[in-house]
């Protein structure tokens, strides 16, 4: 495995290679869900590159930038057991100059849910990814659908600014009990792992009543907010793939998503129907 800490080293390490590039981009604290990105990469290009940085334009002031988990041996090695053929690790002082161009969020969906709760998050996610596609050119990028605002924000990137990668969305990988995984899963105290259980639980229950037949959202979003309850739940949402709000489900056409704090960690989740 090749690891680049710059733009220079990732071009040179990438000139020596033939084929297909699959595209795995994360902030680093790698965990079984990227692990699930990075394999399915493996499989289908001849050459896969995973970068590791952790953005610090997408975090608010305020957010958890400086504690976030930076694990770079643990990273490394996960990389190379994987099968990884180039690391991107660049400094921010690599990735930034000053007063740059940067890439705006759409007005509406850029600017509801994740959005809304985060002011400017994704215009930093859209800035640095237009980066780092730019840098790594790949043919295919892997992204989790646990993120589904952010993935559906990449795809319409990709769309308007036609470029030419293809965007792989990926299944959420799940603990046993059903806890979404998330590199800030670590932050949580044995009871408030316990606690966060409860995002799962209500994106079950929401399933449950779709299962049942009942498509109403107004009710399906109730039924969700009192199992999340003493949560501080930010929001319970029932949306299309556009992430336009609705009213009654459609399967095939809906992502049902939660945002919730459990003490001092707020957590995402969301189901696909
Ligand atoms: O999902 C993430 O880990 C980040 O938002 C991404 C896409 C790597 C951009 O920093």
């Amino acid at each position: 495995m090749i690891i680049a800490r710059s733009v220079s080293e990732l071009r040179k390490a990438l000139n020596a290679k033939e084929g297909n590039i699959g595209f795995v981009p994360t902030m680093g604290a790698l965990h079984i869900g990227h692990r699930t990105l990075i394999d399915a990469a493996r499989k289908e290009n001849e050459t896969v590159v995973v970068s590791i940085f952790v953005n610090p334009t997408q975090f608010l002031p305020g957010e958890d930038l400086s504690k976030y988990p930076r694990k770079e041996e643990a990273d490394f090695k996960i990389c190379e057991l994987s099968g990884v053929d180039v690391l991107f690790y660049p400094a921010v002082a690599g990735m930034y100059g000053e007063d740059e161009v940067r890439m705006c969020a759409p007005d509406s969906r850029g600017f509801i849910l994740e959005g809304a709760s985060r002011p400017g998050h994704f215009d930093g996610v859209l800035t640095v990814v237009m980066k780092l596609f730019n840098m790594v050119q790949p043919t295919r990028a892997y992204f989790g659908k646990k993120d589904a605002q952010q993935l559906a924000l990449i795809t319409q990137m990709v769309e308007n600014f036609f470029m030419k990668v293809e965007i792989v969305p990926m299944e959420t990988v799940r603990e046993k009990d059903g806890l979404a995984l998330s590199s800030r899963n670590v932050y949580l105290n044995g009871p408030q792992r316990i606690e966060a259980l409860k995002l799962s639980t209500a994106l079950k229950e929401g399933t449950k009543m779709v299962m049942q037949g009942n498509l109403n959202s107004i009710e399906i979003q109730s039924a969700m907010t009192e199992i999340l309850r003493p949560l501080d739940v930010e929001y319970v949402a029932i949306v299309n793939r556009r992430f336009q709000s609705i009213a009654q489900v459609v399967i095939g056409d809906t992502i049902v998503l939660v945002a919730a704090r459990v003490g001092t960690t707020r957590l995402i989740d969301n189901v696909w129907m």
